[in-house]
């Protein structure tokens, strides 16, 4: 079709097309104008339904089991395919190898992201938000704080925290979730602050559960909303956080955990980070710490309930742990404990493999990208999928059954990242793991629990998958045999 732009088409009487000609004009030369930039075949988008416009699939996401919304789709359209969620174009991954290259191989080419208002209430400054040098200049201290020859120092005050809650639940039904929640906080409190006792960290303490009540809310922020408070909540904490940092700077002791090590953090110019950097990484560290470890304590608990050959074994292991400890003078657990126990140990790992707590991660795609024949465009959201990984048949036979001699042979690699892979990886899975030990040490010697209210399975989200009301248990004294 020939399009003609004379003086005299203006004033035909097929003037009416005009419009029409003028559209028609510029969506060729937009079709040729993309043609020449982007070669055929990698222009492609990768397959998929971006759903309603402006909601896209997001309430087919968030109304269905999610496993289900992933696994049909990959059925469907194979490893990679696009999709519509929160507002936001995305491709979706379940191929170890393409989500290696989004996390490890060409990382730089995807930004993490998050939700502004997240960013708000955790601070602006803290690690996750960040990449290049300042993310990897915070992520080298925050994996020094965290790595074993640090961690092994807290064993003893981690089996406090157990031997001071676990007693509590004897004789009582208690909810599971609530339970790890508060332990993995005491915990996190430690590990961040290197003490629980100090006023401000009394402070802190409160101040960070008034602002996790906002932390899932919709953000509105004027008076009498839930955002509103926990941002409230934020500001107060930001000031306790810059008195604790002050009286630490000015009696030069920088105390232990990770604040004593940012405190202590100088750079090549010896400029030392500033008050909001710290405070924001103290706060960020504690965030990522404990929602999680309770969420995957919750689903121990629940599948050594389900298990019962598995709780036996695993108890068999600890009993001869304790036996050990009994011997040498009754003394408490010690690091080199928690090395020697490879059933419990498979037993996390299966969890963390089963639970898939972490279903997905966000990243953007800083610029046009092209992999497979296929075009991710700049702003697109890019969400490995560790579930579906975690959970196909490929990597893991009969994926749905909850077996821990599977790690009896390592996994593939790059098909196993309950704490992801590349420069974001989770700086915390050797605390996390610690933690579950120790709690798995005396519980599984000690106690035996029952859930109560049904048996029945189901899943509940806060964020995190956890199992339904955050499963209620009813625990009494263990008979010895
Ligand atoms: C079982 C418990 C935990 C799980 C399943 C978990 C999982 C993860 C995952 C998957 C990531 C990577 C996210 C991404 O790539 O976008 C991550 C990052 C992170 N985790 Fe954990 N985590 C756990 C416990 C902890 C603990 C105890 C700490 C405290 C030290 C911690 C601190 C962090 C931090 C600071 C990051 C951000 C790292 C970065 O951006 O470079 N996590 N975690």
């Amino acid at each position: 079709m020939q399009i003609s732009f004379s003086p005299t088409f203006a004033t035909s009487p097929t003037s009416l097309l005009l419009p029409f000609n003028v559209l028609l004009f510029s969506v060729l030369v937009l079709l040729l104008f993309r043609q020449r930039h982007h070669p055929s075949k990698a222009k492609r988008l990768p397959p998929g339904s971006m759903g309603w416009p402006y909601i896209g699939e997001t309430l087919k996401l968030y109304t269905q089991n999610p496993n289900s919304f992933f696994s049909t789709r990959r059925k469907r359209y194979g490893d990679i395919f696009k999709t519509h969620i929160l507002g936001c174009p995305c491709v979706m991954i379940s191929s170890p190898e393409v989500a290696k290259v989004v996390l490890v191989s060409q990382a730089h080419l995807f930004k993490p992201t998050y939700p502004p208002s997240k960013e708000k209430m955790i601070g602006p400054e803290a690690l996750f938000f960040h990449q290049g040098a300042y993310h990897s200049m915070l992520k080298k201290l925050v994996q020094a704080s965290f790595l074993p020859c640090v961690i092994k120092e807290s064993v003893p005050e981690i089996e406090g925290i157990v031997l001071k809650f676990l007693p509590s639940w004897e004789n009582n039904t208690v909810n599971t979730l609530q339970e790890m929640k508060k332990y993995a906080f005491d915990v996190a409190i430690y590990s961040a602050f290197g003490d629980n006792m100090e006023v401000e960290v009394k402070g802190i303490k409160c101040l960070y559960q008034r602002l996790e009540k906002g932390y899932n809310s919709m953000p509105l922020d004027f008076p009498g909303t839930p955002f509103h408070q926990a941002m409230k909540a934020r500001k107060l904490l930001t000031e306790t956080l810059r008195r604790l940092i002050l009286k630490r700077r000015e009696s030069g002791k920088h105390g232990g955990g990770l604040l004593g090590m940012l405190l202590r953090a100088k750079d090549h110019k010896l400029n030392g980070l500033s008050d909001s950097q710290i405070g924001d990484n103290i706060i960020g560290v504690i965030f990522a710490a404990h929602d999680t470890t309770a969420s995957v304590l919750t689903w121990v608990i629940k599948y050594l309930h389900d298990n019962a050959h598995v709780m036996e074994a695993v108890t068999r292991e600890q009993e001869e742990i304790q036996r050990i400890r009994t011997k040498d003078n009754n003394r408490g657990l010690m690091w080199e404990d928690t090395r020697h126990m490879p059933l419990t140990s498979k037993v996390i790992q299966e969890t963390l493999r089963s639970a898939s707590i972490l279903s997905f991660t966000f990243r953007e795609a800083v610029q046009d990208v092209e992999f497979q024949g296929y075009l991710i465009p700049k702003g697109w959201k890019v969400l490995p999928l560790f579930r579906s990984i975690h959970h196909s048949a490929e990597f893991y036979p009969q994926p749905e059954k909850f077996d821990p001699t599977r790690f009896e042979v390592p996994p593939r690699p790059n098909t196993y990242m309950p704490f992801g892979n590349g420069v974001h990886s989770c700086p915390g899975s050797e605390l996390a793991k610690l933690e579950m030990r120790i709690l798995l040490h005396h519980l599984t010697t000690t106690y035996r629990w029952k859930v109560v209210g049904g048996e029945e399975d189901g899943i509940q989200y806060g964020p995190f998958p956890v199992p339904k009301r955050g499963l209620p248990i009813r625990v009494h004294q263990r008979k010895k045999t």
